[in-house]
Parts: structure tokens; sequence; C-alpha cells
């Protein structure tokens, strides 16, 4: 088995919550089958959220603030925050990241949001016409770990909310296709609150085989740049 370097991203304020199981789960198992592990515990490590000047040490534009360049010059003078400087690292060091969260409000928790809308900057993840299959976190994967509050049936078709893959489609596609990630199938877990101890142990099980077989897990489809690209001169 090839070894793996995993960065899971974990976003819950409590630890002994079913997130905090699953990431638990996964801190347990992963070293012990010789793969290497870090996790970023977002609300232990109180990581700030908020995306600003304070991302950086220097600012290329001291008048105006412009987000997307004040990165693509902290990307080239090496001027990112320290916060964020050891968050990338991280990113860049992982050949597969894990986002572990639970569903809050059809989406990821805010403090998850600001980790990537800091993290995901401009030279680091995306940028200079690099994305999708080309972009700059390939050949990365990535996969979601992600609890519900009600059961299944609000995700069902004619459910409250409906399916849950255009509700992760966002994620999916418009953060981590994007930036180059190969997308492994999600781990979805409805309503862990409404479960008996003896299902949550069998999903807690499922999480490992999950895990232990993610080198072998079904991704989505891969979207090839120069697809899209020809697509795009086509409609002109
Ligand atoms: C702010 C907030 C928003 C939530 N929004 C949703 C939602 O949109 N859909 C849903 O199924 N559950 C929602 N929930 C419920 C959580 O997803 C649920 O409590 C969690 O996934 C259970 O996992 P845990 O036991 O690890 O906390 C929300 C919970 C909170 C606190």
């Amino acid at each position: 088995m090839t070894a793996m370097r995993i960065l899971i991203v974990h976003a819950h304020p409590e630890p002994r919550s079913f997130n905090g199981a699953l990431t638990d789960s996964a801190r347990a198992l992963l070293p012990t089958i010789g793969h290497e592990l870090i996790v970023s515990d977002l609300y232990a490590m109180e990581w700030d959220p908020v995306s600003d000047r304070r991302n950086f040490t220097i600012r290329a534009d001291p008048e105006r603030y412009d987000q997307q360049a004040e990165e693509r010059f902290a990307a080239s003078a090496g001027s990112f925050s320290s916060d964020l400087r050891a968050e990338m690292d991280k990113l860049l060091w992982a050949d597969t990241v894990i986002f572990q969260f639970p569903i809050w409000w059809l989406g990821m928790p805010a403090i998850m949001k600001g980790w990537i809308d800091r993290v995901f900057a401009v030279g680091v993840a995306y940028g200079g016409g690099k994305w999708l299959d080309q972009g700059r976190l390939a050949p990365r994967r990535a996969m979601l770990s992600v609890t519900t509050g009600g059961g299944a049936a609000p995700y069902a078709d004619v459910g409250l909310y409906g399916p849950i893959d255009p509700i992760l489609y966002p994620i999916h596609h418009g953060i981590l296709r994007f930036t180059g990630f190969q997308v492994i199938e999600p781990f979805i877990v409805y309503g862990p609150s409404r479960m008996t101890e003896l299902q949550r142990a069998a999903t807690l099980a499922q999480y490992r085989l999950r895990l232990m077989n993610l080198a072998s897990a079904p991704t989505l489809p891969v979207i090839h740049a120069a697809d899209y690209e020809n697509f795009v001169r086509r409609q002109a």
C-alpha cells in the first residue's frame, strides 16, 4: 500500500461530537496503516476565519485593498502572515485532504469557509490560468466527510432540502475541482444524533473501512482544462 500524507481539516466546536468521533477514528487508524497524518482542528486552534489585510505582513498597495492582488504579491514575496503560511505548508505537504464538518445551513461552518478563503490564495491554490486537472493543487485528492442534522429523508428528491449532491457541488466543483483536486466520493452521515449507539459504532466502522480503502475509493469525474477551453472557444 502506498503511504499517503493526509491532512484533515476539522471544523466542530465539540470534541465529543460525532464529527469528533470520526476524526478520532482517523487519528487512531491512519498512522497504524502507514500514512502520515496532520490534523488542523480549527476550533481548537482558534483559527481566525476573517480574510482581510491581516493576511499579509507587507502590502503591495497600502492605499487600496485588493485581496487577490495582495495574494499574488505575497505568493512571490513570501509575505503571508505566519498563521496562513503554516496552513499553506500543511496543504502543500499533503497529497490527500479530508474536510470534516457538520452541514450548517446547507454549507460548511464559517470557520472552515474562512480557512479556505484565506489559505486557498492566488499563487498558492489557483491563478495564472491553472485550473481543473491543470490546477495548482493537482494531483492532490480530497474528500468531504460530513454529517447532517435530519436523517436521510430531507435529502431525498422530494425532501425538505433535496439531494445532497447539488448542495455539495459548490465545494466539490467550485473549490476542490477548480483548484486541481481529484474529488473522492463524500462520506456522508445522515443524522448521527438520531442513531442508536450500535448504529453510530457501525458508521464509525464504515468510515474506518473508507479510510483503509482511500487509495481506491471512487472519485467524481475529472474535468480536463483542455476540454473546457475547447468548449469556450467553440462558443466564441
Ligand atoms: C448553525 C447550524 C446550522 C445547521 N444547519 C443544518 C442544515 O442546513 N441541514 C442539516 O441537515 N443540519 C443542519 N444542522 C444540524 C447539524 O448538521 C448536525 O447537528 C450535525 O451534523 C450533527 O453532527 P455532530 O453530532 O457531530 O454535531 C445545523 C446545525 C447548526 C448548529
